[in-house]
């Protein structure tokens, strides 16, 4: 019998993706950094039992339709919003993410970028690296106080609770708004829930979290930002989408907040010239979020063993549509 295709989206380290191969024919991508165009990507799919993707490939009803054996997609994050997952249950598809494994690199990211843009972080290393630090001076690079601010975190999921963990070494007062009350952060973080704009109008740093959805789509719009406090700082470590990135760039012209440290952006790779790149109060990230050698193993290691238990018929430790796998 024909061994089952599994396609892979990127290049990715051999010795990982070696138990797949045990059982599977894999096709690999060559490019670890360069997207496979979609036209192949369906193409490759027509044979596929299996794929394992990246965030940036759009896996779509179009794709579904031209893959007769496609099993199981295993996309490399914890978010899916590139997904038509709606799709993919109506055709008993599982898709298949990996979430926990980054959670705490998540968190330490979007608390750096936090640090990084209250405390002007990306602007001193610059100054000093041209050379333009010529004397001392009282207010030189100074930026704004992180420890005993109150910290606003929109989407209280498992990343959320690891950055509010963050934030007691700072002695933060947290407060969080989520669709539904987080019991154990209130209880072991004493983190208080609040409506959206209750937590906008007391935060000084609002932190997003809340996966990209239909509902959470331009979420931060002119109205969140007029919300927040003119000293706020937003940080984004989510999906550009859930961000009317106009309205921010509005928002930081007009004074409305003092600053964002953005991760995520609506159009990815953003071009270096978008105005909220080039703006003097905004940090920005190439969305690395996830990005550190130790988690992006697990990550990648997750994936193949959400398609390996598909392939032997088990329930796979991250399913996004688990109603899939129900037995009628
Ligand atoms: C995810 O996993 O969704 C992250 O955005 C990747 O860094």
């Amino acid at each position: 019998m024909d061994k089952p295709l599994i396609f892979i989206t990127r290049k990715l380290p051999e010795k990982l993706i070696e138990p797949l191969k045990e059982i599977a024919e894999v096709d690999m991508w060559h490019s670890e950094d360069k997207s496979v165009p979609y036209s192949i990507l369906v193409e490759k799919a027509e044979r596929a039992t299996g794929l394992l993707t990246v965030l940036s490939d759009q896996i779509d009803e179009n794709l579904f339709q031209q893959a007769p054996h496609l099993k199981v997609v295993a996309n490399l994050a914890v978010g899916f919003d590139n997904i038509d997952v709606e799709a993919a249950t109506k055709r008993k598809i599982v898709i298949c993410n990996t979430p926990d494994v980054l959670s705490d690199t998540t968190a330490d990211l979007a608390f750096g970028l936090l640090m990084a843009t209250a405390r002007r972080l990306i602007e001193a290393a610059q100054y000093v690296k041209a050379n333009q630090w010529n004397s001392w001076s009282p207010y030189l690079l100074a930026g704004r106080d992180i420890h005993h601010k109150t910290i606003g975190i929109v989407g209280m999921g498992k990343i959320g609770e690891t950055l509010a963990k963050r934030t007691t070494g700072f002695d933060m007062n947290i407060l969080y708004h989520n669709r539904s009350r987080n019991i154990q952060a209130e209880e072991v973080l004493h983190a208080t829930y609040c409506e959206f704009e209750e937590l906008l109008r007391k935060a000084d740093f609002v932190v997003c979290l809340t996966p990209l959805t239909d509902e959470t789509k331009h979420l931060f719009n002119e109205r969140a930002f007029q919300a927040m406090k003119e000293t706020a700082i937003f940080i984004n470590v989510s999906r550009g989408g859930v961000v009317d990135e106009e309205a921010l760039l509005k928002a930081l012209n007009a004074g409305e907040i003092a600053g964002a440290g953005l991760d995520v952006f609506a159009e990815e790779p953003v071009n270096a010239d978008h105005p909220l790149v080039q703006h003097p109060h905004v940090v920005s990230f190439p969305h690395i979020g996830s990005a550190s050698i130790e988690t992006r193993t697990k990550m990648i290691t997750l994936c193949v063993e959400n398609i390996l238990d598909i392939l032997h018929n088990k329930e796979p430790k991250a399913v996004v549509n688990g109603e899939v796998l129900i037995k009628e």
